[in-house]
């Protein structure tokens, strides 16, 4: 009986240690789809294919699996302008969510867009957003594609 629980007790230590590492890991597939759920999900649609001619589709898309340095300023700052995504031409307004979400929250849903419906980039690390948040503090209007374009890091 003393053996047996000792044994049990000894494997749900086991256990809980194991779902802690687990845990442990960079967590961002699973937040960055709530964060996308919550904030993102109304215009770019569930299945990231946005709707025609009014919100870009993410899935497939150029801009978020290029470079992170454009992809981050665009979630945090908002985008306003002509943009070409995926081959079609949009010209609207996105807010920037700097504002309403924090860093890791935006590292999450990036890295939650660019890997899923089938896109393939790396992760976005939260210290990355925060070094492109500071560097781009006295920033008040949303990007246009024209000013990215001079962006290098
Ligand atoms: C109110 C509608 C709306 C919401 C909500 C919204 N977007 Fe956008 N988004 C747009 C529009 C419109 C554009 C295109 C702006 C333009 O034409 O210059 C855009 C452009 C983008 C782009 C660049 C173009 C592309 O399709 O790759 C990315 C990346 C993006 N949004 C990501 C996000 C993420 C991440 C969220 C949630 C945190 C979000 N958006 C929430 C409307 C929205």
């Amino acid at each position: 009986m003393v053996v047996g629980a000792g044994m049990l007790s000894a494997f749900s230590l086991a256990s809980a240690q194991a779902a802690a590492k687990k845990g442990a890991k960079p967590a961002a597939p699973a937040d960055g789809s709530k964060v996308f759920a919550t904030t993102c999900v109304v215009c770019h649609q569930l299945d990231g294919a946005g709707k025609e001619q009014l919100y870009p589709p993410l899935a497939g898309s150029e801009w978020v699996q290029g470079d992170e340095n454009k992809l981050i300023r665009i979630i945090l700052g908002g985008l306003t302008g002509p943009v070409e995504v995926a081959g079609e031409s949009f010209n609207g307004a996105m807010p920037g969510w700097g504002p309403v979400l924090e860093d890791k929250d935006i590292a999450a849903v990036a890295t939650y867009i660019r890997s899923s419906w089938g896109n393939k980039a790396a992760p976005i690390t939260t210290a990355k957003v925060t070094a492109i948040r500071s560097a781009m503090s006295s920033r008040k209007v949303p990007w246009t594609i024209a000013e990215l374009s001079q962006v290098k890091d």
